[in-house]
């Protein structure tokens, strides 16, 4: 399978996905306090994405026979890195949570995520959701036309200092679906892989742990943790390649 290249009336409709995308991950964010519920957002997420004619795109995602993804988010607390389902666990002081977010607005998907403190968080746990916030940044700043695939993974993977860089899960393409080509690692070499051109549209999602970097599915089959059950972070947001640089299109501009 090859990059898709998409046309500027496509990029359109996904910049609209992606601002449904970052106006419901705000109100997501505002809602972030202990107390609340994994299933309480994914219904605040639901209704706020419905208000606005669009889709959850996570929902009934059933990726090479797993059971089919019940939430409109992932919540994933403390040493769970990604695709946490939520459940009644209510969020509480001193955790970090990692939601992520798919929106289908006219056939089009954003994707993003964050991670956020609940009141007060630990010093290490504040350092490591800064450095792993900046390598995105990083990343995002790398994709412009010439660079490579390699530059994008370069640039993330090298701000982790001893941050366990997570090898098995890392970004990709996003837009007709969820999960494009090219799958993008979390460190990488610079100049190697697909060369980055006008219309490719990616996620970048960096994701450090403060202990060893191996995962393991919990029993729910979707639930990603850190095997050593260190606490991790996840940030992403979608980037259209453009003429004028790297658009955030999950961005408010
Ligand atoms: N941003 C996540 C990813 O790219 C979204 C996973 S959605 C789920 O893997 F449906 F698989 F949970
Ligand atoms: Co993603």
């Amino acid at each position: 399978m090859s990059v898709v290249i998409k046309s500027e009336s496509e990029l359109d409709v996904m910049r609209q996905a992606g601002r449904i995308n970052a106006e419901v991950r705000a109100l997501l964010r505002a809602a972030v306090r202990p107390g609340v519920s994994g299933l309480d957002l994914d219904r605040l997420a639901r209704e706020a994405i419905a208000e606005r004619d669009a889709e959850p795109t996570f929902i009934g995602y059933a990726p090479g026979g797993r059971p089919p993804y019940p939430g409109a988010i992932c919540f994933s607390v403390n040493e769970q890195l990604v695709h946490g389902i939520p459940t009644e666990y209510k969020l509480r002081e001193g955790d970090i949570v990692s939601i992520d977010l798919g929106v289908t607005y006219r056939g089009y998907v954003s994707d993003a995520a964050f991670t956020a403190a609940v009141g007060d968080v630990s010093e290490e746990a504040c350092a490591l959701m800064r450095v792993t916030e900046e390598a995105l940044e990083l990343g995002i700043d790398a994709a412009r036309i010439g660079n490579h695939i390699g530059d994008l993974s370069y640039a993330i993977g090298r701000h982790a200092g001893s941050y366990g860089i997570i090898a098995e899960y890392g970004g990709h393409g996003v837009g007709r679906r969820m999960h494009e080509e090219p799958h993008i690692p979390n460190k990488g070499r610079p100049g190697t892989g697909h060369k980055l051109k006008t219309g490719m549209v990616l996620a970048l999602e960096p994701m450090f742990a403060i202990g060893h970097p191996a995962t393991m599915e919990e029993a729910d089959r979707w639930t990603v943790r850190m095997r050593d059950r260190s606490l991790s972070a996840h940030f992403e947001e979608t980037v259209a390649i453009t003429e004028a640089g790297p658009e955030v299109l999950t961005r408010i501009q």
